[in-house]
């Protein structure tokens, strides 16, 4: 059977790619690939078609063993790791060389236009390796009203971004979660192109 590992699988994106890939009836094994095995145990308690392996994005010693037998990833920048040559680099370095070819990455709505942002040199990264890959760039996590954003909304009764003149639109994290799940299931067939994820 092969095995798809998940980072970030405790989180907003992870944790709905996780349940959308236990339901399906799948031919591939979910590997979450996380910080602390105990939560993440209690998190996907009552999951089928699970197993569990320590990874730390910030401790490479733990990108040799996760990454063991593991035929496809999911791969998302957590919010605080910016520095890619720093962390990606050496992660995407070890995918290589352990021969796994597929990944699709969490992005964001137009990474493809700034190339400051981490996402842009992630992705970068993922080609310069010559990686089968999927971008995912959703626009705004419609979660944020309820989490990040709730206090201005409350308190100030205003939404505050550093959007400039932007246009844009929010997105369910549920939604994320189910085509990434799709894809991660029929990778072969959309592999090596980019989806912009947005309400419409
Ligand atoms: N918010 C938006 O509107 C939006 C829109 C488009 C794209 N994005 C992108 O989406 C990504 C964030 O996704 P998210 O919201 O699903 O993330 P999240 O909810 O913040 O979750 C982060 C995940 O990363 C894990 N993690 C953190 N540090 C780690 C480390 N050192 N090693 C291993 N795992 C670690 C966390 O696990 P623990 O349980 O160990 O903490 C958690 O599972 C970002 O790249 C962001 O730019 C966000």
């Amino acid at each position: 059977m092969k095995r798809v590992l998940i980072t970030g699988a405790t989180g907003n994106i992870g944790s709905e790619v996780v349940r959308f890939l236990s339901e399906y009836d799948t031919s591939y094994r979910i590997v979450v690939a996380v910080r602390s095995i105990d939560k993440a145990k209690s998190v996907f308690k009552g999951y089928r078609n699970l197993d569990f392996v320590h990874f730390d994005f910030e401790d490479p010693s733990t990108f040799d063993k996760s990454l063991l037998n593991i035929d496809r990833v999911f791969l998302l920048r957590p919010p605080h790791l910016s520095d890619v040559d720093k962390y990606f680099r050496p992660l995407i370095c070890e995918i290589k060389r352990q021969g796994i070819s597929d990944v699709i990455f969490l992005s964001v709505q137009g990474a493809e236009k700034s190339k400051v942002i981490p996402h842009n040199k992630i992705e970068n990264l993922i080609k310069e390796y010559g990686l089968d890959f999927i971008f995912l760039r959703p626009s705004y996590f419609m979660q944020n009203l309820t989490t990040t954003l709730l206090k201005d909304i409350k308190n100030k009764r205003q939404i505050i971004l550093p959007a400039g003149k932007a246009k844009f639109n929010c997105i369910d994290i549920e939604n994320i979660g189910e085509v990434a799940a799709l894809l991660i299931n029929k990778f072969p067939e959309y592999k090596n192109s980019a989806y912009e994820l947005t309400v419409y």
